[in-house]
């Protein structure tokens, strides 16, 4: 498989990184990922310390691949980052300045450490937080988005000032898309929404019957699902929020989350997931304009070989011509 500065970096095999997605990316999605040579990853807000040192521990048996830990910053628990440090080959923090301490932390713990930004002065202070790489994430990406650029200039621009490897976000879900984004110079893809219909996921048949139908015209960027997290734009399925503002109820259904059930507000950030019940269509869908190249439901480790095999085959063929 190909060998770049992010692979040598977190000792993977594939330049693929799954993209946290809390609910969606199971245990088994993570470890499916991570057995398939990519970086799998769990996204654990308001997970507490005991249940994600317990979950990293179930990990570490399931698969001999490499898993990261990602952290949103708005929900980020201190206490967790040196369990994920010592357990997680990478750590990893999104939605906040880079914080050299944080940072720090991370590092004295043994992990590898990176912050998914979204323009260039964002990279840059990553770099200069002591990041060991960065994940630059352009305005396609679905759930939360950082900046307001999409990727190939923002990529352009970043991949030209930044010295340590950088992993694309945000629209690549095909071999093509993986191929394009190592041609200039990144060092892996980080997918999401691709993998939100994997086999392996978390995400309710209904949000994965909806991801399966929809374009990338469907999808809208948003601050419609605030609560919980408000003041923070998101790419969703546009459906949903026409869904969501037909409703009235303060409620619309029930999730279980890190072991506890919760009820579902009205415009709440949290998607619906199979643990969820109520009004599944009005939740948060999120959903990246790479959903245009979502078709089917397979299972990850067939959708990490369909990319890095597909994008090796483009990138030996664009060297003859
Ligand atoms: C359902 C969903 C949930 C997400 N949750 C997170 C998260 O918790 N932390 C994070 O760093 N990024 C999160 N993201 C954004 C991804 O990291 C990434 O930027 C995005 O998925 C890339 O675009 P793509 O969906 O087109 O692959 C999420 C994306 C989706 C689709």
């Amino acid at each position: 498989m190909i060998q770049t500065s992010f692979t040598r970096l977190v000792g993977a095999s594939a330049p693929i990184q799954l993209a946290a997605m809390p609910g969606i990316c199971t245990p088994d999605l993570v470890a499916a990922v991570s057995d398939a040579g990519g970086l799998g990853m769990l996204g654990a807000p308001m997970m507490s310390a005991s249940m994600l040192e317990a979950t990293l521990e179930w990990l570490s048996k399931k698969t001999r691949g490499v898993f990261g830990v990602n952290f949103l910053m708005p929900f980020l628990d201190p206490e967790c980052v040196p369990i994920a440090a010592r357990r997680a080959r990478v750590v990893e923090f999104f939605y906040g300045e880079p914080d050299p301490g944080l940072v720090e932390r991370a590092r004295a713990f043994g992990a590898r450490v990176s912050w998914q930004v979204g323009s260039l002065p964002e990279a840059l202070a990553a770099e200069r937080a002591g990041c060991d790489f960065v994940v630059v994430q352009g305005t396609e990406a679905g759930g939360h988005v950082r900046g307001e650029t999409s990727l190939l200039p923002l990529l352009s621009e970043v991949l030209d000032r930044v010295r340590v490897p950088v992993v694309a976000a945000g629209g690549v879900a095909t071999a093509r898309s993986l191929a394009a984004v190592l041609a200039c110079g990144c060092g892996a893809a980080r997918v999401g929404t691709r993998f939100a219909v994997a086999a392996e996921s978390g995400a309710h048949p209904s949000y994965v019957k909806a991801l399966l139908a929809a374009s990338a015209a469907d999808t809208c960027l948003t601050e419609a699902f605030s609560v919980l997290w408000p003041n923070a734009p998101h790419r969703v399925l546009r459906s949903a929020i026409a869904a969501a503002e037909a409703l009235t109820d303060d409620v619309i259904g029930e999730e279980l989350y890190a072991g506890q059930v919760f009820p579902v507000q009205r415009f709440s950030v949290s998607p619906p997931t199979t643990g969820t019940t109520g009004h599944i269509d009005a939740m948060a869908l999120y959903a990246g304009e790479s959903v245009s190249n979502v078709s089917s439901v397979q299972p990850a480790a067939a959708i990490v070989a369909e990319l890095v095999e597909g994008a090796e085959r483009l990138l030996r063929d664009a060297a003859l011509a």
